[in-house]
């Protein structure tokens, strides 16, 4: 099922999410839901409190095919990279943000296994905008200098990879 996505400033947005005790049947199908709504949008990537679940579970599809980490862990990060970001809770808002290159990240996956994710380049970024958004964080918070925020047309329509 495709969820509604909020969209900024809605509070949830602000909100730390919770963790995950266990991955239940009602967590898995959030996924599955997440995993559609995403690839509906269409987007990269979806954390849970842009469908106003405020709980740590983060879904991302570079392309690749959809991963889901359900409390993920940012374990290591290095170097540095820029990509012009986008959010579907910001329709029609980029900016570029500068992030690690690398990370490794640890979390659970819809079968409630432990799962390492070592990776670098756009699924990097991908991955941090993500977790920011589990700790109230949104991606424009990251631009430095806001005069590079610039207002493009709705998401609607372009074919933009949003996150
Ligand atoms: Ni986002």
């Amino acid at each position: 099922m495709v969820l509604k996505i909020i969209k900024f400033p809605n509070p949830i947005l602000r909100k730390k999410a919770k963790l995950v005790k266990k991955v239940t049947p009602v967590i898995i199908q959030l996924i599955d839901d997440m995993i559609e709504t995403m690839h509906a949008a269409p987007g990269v990537g979806l954390a849970a409190p842009q469908v106003k679940k405020s709980i740590q579970v983060i879904v991302v599809d570079p392309g690749s095919g959809a991963i889901a980490l359900v409390n993920p862990k940012l374990l290591e990060s290095s170097g540095c990279q820029i990509f012009t970001e986008g959010c579907l809770c910001l329709p029609g808002v980029e900016a570029p943000v500068e992030r690690a290159s690398h990370v490794k990240v640890k979390g659970l996956d819809r079968d409630g296994e432990e799962i390492t994710i070592t990776t670098d380049g756009f699924l990097a970024t991908i991955l941090q905008h993500e977790i920011d958004h589990l700790e109230g964080i949104v991606f424009i918070d990251r631009v430095k200098d806001p005069s590079l925020i610039k207002y493009v047309k709705p998401a609607k329509e372009k074919k933009e990879e949003l996150l």
